[in-house]
């Protein structure tokens, strides 16, 4: 049935581009958002999700639901055939060795497999999520320290930005901004030097380099995506400009809002290409984040709100 289903899609993609008609598009799409284990603010809690990754999706049209982790691969996969897309968010988690990564492996494998056959399903990472990212598709960890653990920085297109996707839809007045301005927030610690990144063979004929930036040491990737799957990642946080507000770095100015929405405006566009349901509308009902409600974390933890499970 969803394979028909895609069928289909890829006749109307086809004829749309010949004829000019308009694209069919999923208008109910439902993006999975991988959870990860609990860090030392929260000690007495299990998993959980920052609240703002589910509001930059929203924001864009799209609903969500949690990827719980420590799940079988049956339960994933099950998953995997009933949603749109999934996000890899930021934190603090082992990239070999939590129920993150290994969530993180089966959806990234799943997805190239799906893709591979024509079933249409995105993939994004920011942070740790692009760190988890480039280890699935190079096998090594080729991380170094960088000196960006909380900087709002501009980005440094490269000349391969104009060919990419992601950035296809942005404004012309707003890429000028995000080549001036200080919009792209970036916490983390570890970067993907331009260096390690080229002499990696894997990395470089999977993804195009949209952006770099610089600690004012090292350059490091910033911005990806896949040639030809539809994975991207961000070293940075479109979602936190609009939604975080507990660190100074955040911007938070009409441009810097503009960022995260046009971010996941982009994705969500992506997601609408995909034609995966849940069997049943209970079942859709039981697995969307509606049932959880998010808490106030702001005084503990770097986000406004958080959704736990137990
Ligand atoms: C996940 O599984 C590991 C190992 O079995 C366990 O230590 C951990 O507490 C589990 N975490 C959650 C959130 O269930
Ligand atoms: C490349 O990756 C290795 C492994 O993580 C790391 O030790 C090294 O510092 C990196 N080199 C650069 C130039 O980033």
């Amino acid at each position: 049935m969803t394979r028909f289903f895609c069928l289909a899609c890829v006749f109307t993609l086809a004829d749309s581009v010949f004829s000019g008609a308009p694209v069919k598009t999923n208008d109910r799409p439902i993006i999975g958002v991988l959870a990860q284990e609990v860090f030392h603010a929260t000690p007495h809690r299990n998993a959980y999700i920052a609240a703002s990754y589910v509001k930059f999706l929203e924001s864009a049209g799209a609903r969500v639901v949690p990827v719980m982790i420590n799940r079988t691969e049956e339960e994933y996969t099950r998953l995997f055939k009933s949603i749109n897309g999934v996000l890899f968010p930021g934190g603090r988690v082992s990239l070999k060795s939590s129920g993150y990564s290994r969530a993180a492996a089966i959806f990234y494998r799943l997805a190239l497999e799906a893709n591979s056959n024509g079933d249409y399903f995105p993939v994004w990472g920011t942070c740790l999520g692009f760190e988890m990212l480039t280890l699935l598709t190079s096998g090594q960890l080729l991380l170094s320290r960088t000196d960006t653990k909380g900087v709002a920085l501009p980005l440094d297109f490269t000349d391969d930005a104009r060919d990419g996707r992601l950035f296809r839809g942005f404004p012309e007045e707003l890429l000028k901004s995000l080549a001036t301005e200080r919009l792209t927030e970036n916490s983390h610690q570890w970067s993907l030097t331009t260096e390690n990144f080229t002499k990696s063979e894997r990395l470089r004929s999977f993804y195009r380099v949209l952006s770099t930036n610089s600690d004012g040491q090292s350059e490091f990737v910033s911005t990806l995506e896949a040639y030809d799957f539809p994975i991207y990642a961000t070293q940075w946080h479109p979602e936190k400009n609009a939604f975080e507000w507990n660190r100074p770095c955040i911007p938070h100015s009409p441009t810097a809002v503009e960022t995260g929405f046009y971010s996941a405006l982009f994705f969500v566009s992506e997601a609408r290409k995909s034609w995966h349901s849940f069997p049943s509308v209970e079942e859709e009902e039981k697995a969307l984040i509606y049932r959880h409600t998010p808490e106030f974390t702001g005084t503990l933890t770097p986000f406004q709100q958080i959704y736990f499970f137990d």
